[in-house]
């Protein structure tokens, strides 16, 4: 069984979780949901990075320690995940004991190659990105990403010698076209790279919140360099050999375009220094902003994902997300676009096709499964599922996730085409057309088969909800995308059983 190894960002425990997360979050789990249906075994990760001077200060202006506010936040994360629905298999949090571990072996494994040497450090730094900036000219400057006042900080410093990766990390890129996705992202990295690597400084002293250099305690390993390896500590890093050697290198680190820098050239660097193999794979997605706005506490406008999947519906807002924009490019959250999407695609389109059928197949057969014969009709159906299917199959590994969805909604319309067409009302009427109204609705009943499998690592609640009501809840044909390889004309005997509307429309 091939393996697909999958993470998110581990996210600060400074804030509590908002739309931007989520967005990452069921952008993986469709994947991973995706991969596990194709029959991969799938890691997914997900969890918290919780060290640092900015949580360090989060923590002391609530009045508490830091990983006191690290676990009220973690619990705000885990409950939001189970609540979307999210499939991670492991969770983990930087404060973990094997996160420890696996931060002082690689720290151990990049100074045994020569990369890590002691210096002193000079240099503008903001403590809400956690990054620093050199060249700035202002005497007071502002952090050119979020605007915040910089600081300095003059300190002795373990630095890492990126300097020296640079031509080698250019090389990698170059010969691995698919490593840094969408391509305009790797174009930037490519010129940031050739722009030249400077060594980077990878410990602190003017705080405590953090792992402790090997050997010299009172420097603490710089936050980006402790988060990143949690990507390898979730892998089994550096105790579970056998784990580790089935799942490294991850298949695909996902993340937010304002980190890539930090995955694109830190993390494979710090990987090669430390004689470990690079991910196969990162793709950097856009930027959601709220009724045309930055999201910001100060604006009050940050949405919250529970409270919007609460109301609106956990497969909705899922839907939502990934259908509005181009994943990679950046997007606009707004109630009027998410009813909009609600009430046109799975209301409408998906939900009314989905319940006509089932009602017909209950007033016309009794709800009992008739079998088909195939016409011209069903041959332009069945190759416009198949057609679905190629797309889905191309697409979706390459995280285009609203083409996917428009292909199988291209589906949906085709086949409430289909059933315009065949008119089963009429069939209906006439006792010589019984065989002819068998075929039209058992067509319809093994394409929504189809696409029930399609919607569901979208809309995982909706699939199930979806077989159960076409009576195939049991069946083993349900959840792998190898029962797709054949188009059926009948299925073992049994029944749909009508349930609830699908996807009530929202007035
Ligand atoms: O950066 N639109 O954590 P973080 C889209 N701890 N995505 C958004 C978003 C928005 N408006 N806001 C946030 C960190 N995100 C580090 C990561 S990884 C080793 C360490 C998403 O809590 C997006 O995935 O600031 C972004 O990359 C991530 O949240 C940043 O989360």
């Amino acid at each position: 069984m091939e393996k697909f190894y999958l993470t998110t960002p581990i996210y600060y425990v400074n804030d509590v979780p908002h739309i931007g997360h989520a967005y990452t979050t069921v952008a993986c789990d469709v994947l991973a949901r995706y991969q596990r249906m194709n029959g991969r075994e799938v890691l997914f990760l997900t969890g918290t990075d919780e060290h640092g001077q900015k949580i360090e200060r989060a923590a002391r202006e609530r009045g508490l320690e830091p990983i006191g506010l690290a676990d009220q936040v973690v619990e705000r994360y885990r409950q939001l995940w189970v609540k979307l629905n999210i499939s991670n298999d492991d969770f983990i949090r930087t404060s973990q004991e094997r996160q420890y571990r696996a931060v002082a072996e690689i720290w151990r494994r990049v100074k045994a190659n020569g990369d890590i040497y002691l210096g002193e450090y000079e240099d503008w730094y903001c403590v809400h990105d956690e990054s620093f900036f050199t060249g700035l000219q202002d005497e007071k400057p502002a952090c050119p990403d979020c605007g915040r006042p910089l600081e300095k900080i003059k300190e002795a410093s373990y630095f890492f010698r990126m300097s020296k990766y640079q031509e080698k990390l250019l090389q990698h890129i170059e010969s691995h076209p698919e490593f840094i996705t969408p391509q305009t992202r790797k174009n930037e990295i490519v010129s940031f790279v050739k722009g030249g690597l400077r060594d980077l400084s990878i410990s602190r002293t003017t705080f405590r919140w953090g792992i402790p250099v090997p050997d010299d305690p009172g420097h603490i390993i710089y936050v980006w360099f402790d988060a990143l390896a949690n990507y390898l500590t979730g892998a089994g890093f550096p105790d579970n050999d056998a784990r580790f050697s089935r799942f490294w290198p991850a298949d695909l680190h996902v993340i937010g375009k304002d980190i890539l820098r930090f995955h694109a050239v830190y993390w494979p660097t710090f990987l090669m220094a430390a004689g470990l193999p690079l991910p196969r794979r990162v793709f950097a997605h856009g930027w959601w902003t709220v009724e045309g706005k930055k999201m910001s506490k100060s604006l009050g406008n940050v949405v919250d994902p529970g409270e919007v999947a609460a109301r609106f519906g956990v497969d909705a807002f899922r839907y939502f997300l990934l259908r509005e924009v181009p994943f990679g490019l950046d997007g606009d959250y707004s109630q009027t676009a998410l009813v909009g999407r609600i009430n046109s695609d799975l209301a409408n389109d998906l939900g009314n096709l989905f319940s006509r059928v089932l009602a017909m197949v209950t007033r016309y057969r009794g709800g009992e499964y008739p079998s088909a014969e195939i016409g011209p009709e069903e041959k332009a159906l069945i190759a416009a599922a198949e057609k679905a299917r190629d797309e889905y199959h191309r697409l979706l590994p390459e995280l285009a996730f609203q083409s996917v969805l428009i292909a199988v909604w291209e589906l949906v319309g085709e086949m409430n085409r289909y059933i315009d067409r065949t008119a089963p009302w009429n069939l209906a009427k006439d006792p010589e057309k019984k065989g002819r109204l068998d075929t039209v609705l058992f067509t319809s009943l093994e394409a929504l088969r189809w696409i029930t499998m399609f919607v569901s690592p979208f809309l995982p609640d909706s699939g199930t909800e979806m077989l159960k009501q076409l009576g195939l809840a049991g069946s083993e044909w349900n959840r792998d995308f190898s029962f797709l390889s054949e188009w059926r004309k009948s299925w073992p005997p049994g029944r749909v059983q009508r349930g609830p509307a699908l996807f009530p429309r929202i007035e």
